[in-house]
């Protein structure tokens, strides 16, 4: 199969990461507003806090939005006081996770070989990992982003098969982008998101041109359509915008 055949089978998605925000009450609307809304051509999943997976669980039955967790435990079980393992969120009906947001890499220490530790588990009871990599300013000012990128995609390279791959998706997010305001340019995103998708042949062919790769930093309803118009951008994924329902409504329907 072509890779442009490959990119059309690509599912769009679309992930609104609400971070520590909001109350239950306004989680319950967010979630009434955007489930209300039918988005029969691309993937959305709501990331809320841990607190209110359950009841977003409740709120989302039977509609055809995906609910995700913004991290997970890197151990099993056991007396690790806070965390939250990966067969809990199973429990909760949590489809998709997100590790190494780059807030949890630079204020929980989160490195790489947590990262991949994270990745195994989500893998193990049969979520999907949202993984995210993304370069500081300073590394892009000093010319080394694919260094990073490369860096950060390494461990998850050498360690998970064609299989697991199918679980995976990656989220470009320039830390420089995240809650800034200061998107990416739609080429910057673009050459960035090509060279992931070339790090991945490494696996293989397949993986390259069938896993997702979606954009993330200061996404909104004014610059979505451009930045998901580019051949290697499978979508997004949302922090900020995603707390309003009708901009979040608008940016997944950019999508499809
Ligand atoms: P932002 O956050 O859209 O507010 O920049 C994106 C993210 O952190 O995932």
């Amino acid at each position: 199969m072509s890779a442009q055949n490959h990119a059309a089978l690509r599912r769009r998605l679309v992930a609104g990461n609400w971070k520590m925000n909001g109350t239950r009450t306004q989680a319950a609307e967010l979630m009434r507003d955007i489930s209300a809304v039918n988005f029969s051509d691309c993937d959305v999943v709501l990331v809320p806090p841990f607190v209110y997976l359950l009841e977003a669980q409740e709120h989302l039955y039977g509609t055809h939005i995906g609910l995700g967790a913004q991290s997970c435990s890197s151990e099993d079980v056991g007396a690790y006081t806070g965390d939250v393992s990966a067969q809990m969120l199973k429990d909760v009906a949590c489809h998709w996770v997100l590790v190494g947001h780059s807030e949890r890499r630079s204020l929980f220490g989160e490195d790489d070989s947590v990262v991949l530790k994270k990745t195994r588990q989500i893998i193990k009871h049969n979520m999907n990992a949202i993984v995210c990599v993304g370069e500081t300013l300073d590394e892009r000012e000093a010319g080394r982003v694919e260094d990073v990128i490369k860096a950060q995609l390494q461990g998850l390279i050498d360690d998970l098969t064609p299989e697991d791959w199918q679980q995976v998706v990656i989220a470009y997010e320039p830390v420089w982008a995240i809650g800034t305001g200061r998107t990416a340019t739609p080429e910057q995103a673009q050459q960035v998101h090509a060279f992931v998708r070339a790090q991945l042949a490494k696996v293989d062919e397949t993986v390259a041109s069938s896993t997702r790769i979606i954009y993330g930093g200061s996404v909104n309803a004014a610059n979505a359509a451009e930045l998901f118009a580019q051949p290697d951008v499978d979508g997004g994924l949302v922090g900020g915008a995603s707390l309003k329902a009708k901009e979040f409504i608008e940016i997944c329907q950019t999508v499809g």
